[in-house]
C-alpha cells in the first residue's frame, strides 16, 4: 500500500508539473487521490464474516464450544449445568450485538478472565489459530446471534 502510495504520488508529481500542471488537472488527481485513501480505508474496516468461514467456524464451534455453549450457542450444553457462572447464550442477538467483534477475539483467544469474566470461559489462543477464532466468530454472527455489532 505504502508503494502504490508513494508511485501514484510520483505520477502525480509528472503530471502537475512537467506535463499538464492545468489547474483543473490539479484538482481532478486530488479528489482521485482522496478516492484511493479513502477505499483503503473502508477496506481495512472489514466484517466478521470477511476474516472468517462460517462453514469452518460450525466445525470449530461443535468440536470445542458446544460443551459448554450447546448446539445453538444458547449455554446450554452438556457441562453447563456444573458451570457458575453459566456460559453465555451466545444466540442472544439483543446481547451479542453489543459485543465488538474485537472483544469476541479477545475473549476467545485470551479468555473470559482477560475482559473481567469468570476464567470458566478458556483461553482458547493455545488451541485455535487466528483464521480458526475469525471462522468461530463468523459462525456465531452469521447462524448463532444472527446479529452484527451495533456499536450504538
Ligand atoms: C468450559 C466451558 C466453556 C467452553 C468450552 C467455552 N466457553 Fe465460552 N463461556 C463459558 C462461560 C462460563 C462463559 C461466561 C463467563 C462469564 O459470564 O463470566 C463464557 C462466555 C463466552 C462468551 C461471552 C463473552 C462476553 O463478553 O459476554 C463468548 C463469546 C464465548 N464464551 C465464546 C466461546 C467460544 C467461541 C468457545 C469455543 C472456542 C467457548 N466459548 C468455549 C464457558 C465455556
Amino acid at each position: 500500500m505504502y508503494y502504490t502510495k508513494e508511485i501514484i504520488q510520483l505520477e502525480y508529481d509528472a503530471l502537475n508539473y512537467h506535463i499538464i500542471g492545468g489547474l483543473e488537472m490539479k484538482k481532478l488527481l486530488t479528489i482521485m487521490l482522496f478516492s484511493i485513501s479513502l477505499i483503503a480505508v473502508l477496506a481495512s474496516i472489514s466484517s466478521a464474516e470477511d476474516k472468517g468461514d462460517a462453514a469452518k467456524g460450525k466445525e470449530t464451534f461443535n468440536n470445542t464450544c458446544v460443551a459448554c455453549h450447546g448446539a445453538e450457542g444458547k449455554g446450554d450444553g452438556v457441562a453447563a449445568a456444573a458451570l457458575d457462572p453459566k456460559p453465555r447464550d451466545l444466540s442472544n442477538g439483543e446481547y451479542v450485538s453489543t459485543l465488538s467483534n474485537e472483544h469476541l477475539y479477545k475473549v476467545i483467544n485470551e479468555g473470559g478472565a482477560s475482559v473481567g469474566l469468570s476464567p470458566l470461559m478458556a483461553a482458547w489462543g493455545g488451541v485455535l489459530s487466528e483464521q480458526d477464532t475469525w471462522n468461530v466468530i463468523a459462525y456465531i454472527r452469521q447462524d448463532v446471534c444472527k446479529c452484527q455489532y451495533d456499536a450504538n
